[in-house]
């Protein structure tokens, strides 16, 4: 029995203690080139796989069909992922294609994970294998638009992942990589429509757009997508672009039929508020003549794209320029239906 003990508690302190011997050796081979050993390859996946079916299954998708959410994260895509895993417009290059584990093809694979799994997967990256996590955590949501964007991409051809990424066609026979994604793939004005979750720009406040711009490069702004497209900019370019789109005029679109009964609330909110439940009038700060010019525009914004934003200023993970403080002051007491009717009334006001 004794000896029984001693054994056990020889081992234990053994085992660490050989393993580090073997280690400081510098016998295990860290190289790529050799690739793994297939039940290496096979176990590493395992696990992996394990990991992200459990992770899933605490959670439910929202709604993933929305043709909405494909521009933002196709545009993104191009920019943040294609790179390693290739597109319907160019395949992976030799180069990735050495990693080790090399990226997968996701047409292929996606439809072998759920829209949750897609999700843990793209919220969280993979620890040791160069899949990054996305670049926010305080927002679930453009998480979930990528995953409604990879669902579609096994049936999607060059022609289609060209015109929803707003990436341009290669002008010449031959060429060898197309142009990359610009602010206007995404922000394009003949893009937008009343549906969008991508924000017009055309005829906003100068001020605001640079420091929302500034905002993003700083990441005082939580947004993947918009951080990864400033993030490469020099600071210099912010100004120009922002006096750009200031400059546009936004068009009229046909927008969508609201409820009257909805706009009329959104009215009644916009113009007095809801003081018992301290919610302040909108319009004692925006479209109001002489305000802070940093207050932003809102009248002709899409309806979803000023829902979601509401919806992130109440959960208190906006964030924006140094006056986002007062937004999310405002939005803390809105209840659902009262960013509906808020967002039907802007997205409806003649500006
Ligand atoms: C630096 C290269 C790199 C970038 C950039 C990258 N990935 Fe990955 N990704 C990988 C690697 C490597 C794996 C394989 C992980 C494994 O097998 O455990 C992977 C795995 C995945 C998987 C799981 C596929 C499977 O069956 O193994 C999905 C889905 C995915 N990536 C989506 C994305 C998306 C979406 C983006 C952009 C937001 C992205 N990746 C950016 C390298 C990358
Ligand atoms: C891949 C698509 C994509 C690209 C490329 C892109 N944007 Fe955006 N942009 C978005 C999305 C989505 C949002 C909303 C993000 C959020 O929720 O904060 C946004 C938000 C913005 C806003 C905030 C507007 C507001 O009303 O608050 C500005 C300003 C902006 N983008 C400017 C630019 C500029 C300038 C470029 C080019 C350097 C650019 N964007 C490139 C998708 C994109
Ligand atoms: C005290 C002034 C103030 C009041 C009152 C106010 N807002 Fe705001 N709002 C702001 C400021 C400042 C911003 C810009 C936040 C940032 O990005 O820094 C903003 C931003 C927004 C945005 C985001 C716009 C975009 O392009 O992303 C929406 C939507 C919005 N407000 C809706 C409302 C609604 C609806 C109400 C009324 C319930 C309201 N606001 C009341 C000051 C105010």
């Amino acid at each position: 029995m004794n000896i029984g003990w001693k054994h056990a508690i020889a081992s234990v302190v053994a085992v660490p203690i050989v393993g580090l011997f073997v280690g400081w050796t510098g016998l295990i081979g860290i190289g790529a080139s050799g690739g793994h050993w297939a039940v290496t390859d096979w176990f590493l996946h395992w696990v992996m796989r394990n990991s992200v079916e459990t992770a899933a299954l605490s959670m439910e998708a929202p709604p993933l069909d929305d043709p909405a959410l494909l521009p933002l994260a196709a545009g993104h895509y191009e920019t943040a992922c294609a790179v390693c895993h290739g597109s319907p417009a160019q395949p992976r290059s030799d180069a990735v294609l050495a990693m080790l584990p090399p990226p997968p093809d996701l047409q292929a694979v996606v439809p072998s994970w759920t829209d949750e799994q897609l999700f843990q997967i793209v919220q969280h990256g993979v620890r040791y294998t160069g899949m990054p996590a996305w670049p926010t955590q305080v927002r679930p949501d453009e998480a979930w638009a990528m995953a409604a964007f990879l669902r579609k991409l096994p049936d999607m051809d060059a022609a289609k992942y060209y015109d929803v990424s707003g990436l341009h066609q290669p002008p010449m026979e031959g060429e060898v990589s197309p142009m990359p994604i610009t602010c206007e793939s995404c922000h394009g004005e003949r893009k937008l429509n009343s549906g969008s979750l991508i924000p017009s720009l055309a005829g906003q406040s100068e001020a605001y757009l640079l420091e929302s711009l500034r905002a993003y490069a700083g990441g005082r702004r939580a947004s993947g997508v918009m951080g990864v497209a400033v993030g490469t900019l020099p600071q210099e370019a912010l100004p120009d672009l922002a006096r750009y789109y200031a400059g546009q005029s936004r068009p009229e679109r046909p927008v969508q039929s609201i409820d009257a009964a909805l706009i009329e609330r959104g009215r009644e909110l916009a113009e007095r508020g809801r003081p018992q439940d301290k919610i302040p009038a909108c319009l004692s700060c925006h479209e109001k003549p002489g305000a802070n010019p940093v207050y932003p525009k809102l009248s002709g914004q899409a309806q979803p794209y000023l829902e979601r934003q509401l919806t992130l200023f109440k959960d208190g993970v906006r964030g924006g320029t140094r006056y986002h403080h007062l937004m999310t002051e405002a939005a803390k007491y809105l209840e659902e239906d009262d960013i509906a009717a808020a967002s039907a009334y802007f997205a409806t006001k003649a500006k």
